[in-house]
C-alpha cells in the first residue's frame, strides 16, 4: 500500500468511499448531502452508483457497487468491490480511498459487536493455492519453474493499510488485521487462514479494494464495524441481520469523525 506520506504534499481534497451495501452507504450519503450522479463516470449499464458532493474542504464521492441486475441484492464480495474501486481510481483520480463496512470480528482477539475499527494490514483467508517457495526450485530453477515461486504467499495477498497513527490516536478507535474472503460464513479451513492471518475482523471486501488501491498506487483506509462474532454461539447470519441497522449507525458516526479529521489534512498528517 503506497505509504499516506508519499502521495502529494498539499492537503488531501478528494476521496473515493467505497461501500457495498446500500444501507451501510445511506446515512452517510444523507449526512454529507451527497447527491446521485445522473450521468456517472462507470460504463453504460452497470449497477454501480456514485453519490458526491463537497464537505468542508473534501470532495466526497461514495462508490456501491448497486444491486445485482438479475437478483436484486447488493453486489458485496470481491468482484464487485475490486471492480468498482478500479473504475473509481480511473475515473476520479482520489487521494486516498476508504473502505467503510461491516465485519465480523473475533472475540478471542477483543472484538465485541459494535465496535469500530481501523485495519492495520489487510489479506485474503479464502485463496488458497498450496505451492509454496522451494529453495532447490528458486536457486537452481527460477529461469524456468517462476511459476513455482510464492503461489502461497500470493493467494494470502497481504498488504498494509496507509499509516494513520494520529488519525488512530486523535478518534481512539480500535485497530487489528482485517481477513477478507468471498462467504460470510466460515469453513474450518476460512478460520484457519483467518487465524494465521492474525486477523481480528472479517470481511467481503477489504482485501480486495487494498489489491487495486496498491496496484494504482492510490493510499487507502479500512474502517470496519463489528455486527457479529464469528467465533461466537450465534449463526452469523442471524447476528448480521439483527445488528446491521444499529452498527451501520456506528459506521456512519465513525467515518464522519474520520472524514471530519481528514478535512485541511496532508497525507503524513494523518
Ligand atoms: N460483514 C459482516 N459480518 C461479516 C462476516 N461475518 N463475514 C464477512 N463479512 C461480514
Amino acid at each position: 500500500m503506497a505509504p499516506c506520506g508519499e502521495k502529494s504534499e498539499g492537503a488531501i481534497s478528494s476521496i473515493v468511499i467505497i461501500i457495498a451495501m446500500q444501507t451501510e452507504a445511506m446515512p452517510l450519503v444523507n449526512k454529507f448531502e451527497l447527491k446521485e450522479d445522473l450521468e456517472s463516470p462507470f460504463p453504460k449499464g452497470v449497477p454501480w452508483v456514485r453519490y458526491h458532493g463537497t464537505y468542508k474542504d473534501l470532495h466526497i464521492n461514495i462508490i456501491w457497487p448497486g444491486k445485482d441486475l438479475a437478483l436484486g441484492v447488493d453486489n458485496v464480495g470481491t468482484v464487485s468491490s475490486s471492480l468498482v474501486t478500479y473504475a473509481a481510481i480511473q475515473a476520479l483520480k482520489p487521494d486516498l480511498i476508504i473502505n467503510a463496512g461491516t465485519a465480523g470480528g473475533l472475540k478471542a482477539k477483543g472484538a465485541s459487536v459494535g465496535d469500530v475499527y481501523l485495519a492495520s494490514e489487510v489479506a485474503f483467508h479464502d485463496r488458497r493455492i498450496p505451492i509454496p517457495v522451494s529453495f532447490f526450485f528458486f536457486f537452481f530453477f527460477r529461469t524456468y519453474f517462476s511459476c513455482f515461486y510464492v503461489f502461497d504467499l500470493y493467494g494470502v495477498g497481504l498488504r498494509q493499510a496507509c499509516s494513520t497513527p494520529n488519525l488512530l490516536k486523535e478518534l481512539n478507535l480500535k485497530t487489528g488485521k482485517l481477513s477478507t474472503g468471498d462467504s460470510l460464513d466460515m469453513t474450518p479451513q476460512d478460520e484457519s487462514s483467518i487465524i494465521a492471518n492474525d486477523a481480528t475482523v472479517k470481511d467481503m471486501e477489504g482485501a480486495a479494494v487494498a489489491y487495486v488501491a496498491d496496484l494504482l498506487k492510490v493510499p487507502a483506509i479500512f474502517v470496519k464495524a463489528v455486527t457479529d462474532i464469528i467465533d461466537g454461539d450465534k449463526p452469523t447470519s442471524e447476528e448480521f441481520l439483527q445488528n446491521l441497522i444499529a452498527v451501520t449507525k456506528a459506521l456512519g458516526e465513525a467515518v464522519t469523525r474520520v472524514i471530519d479529521f481528514i478535512s485541511e489534512k496532508r497525507h503524513s498528517e494523518l
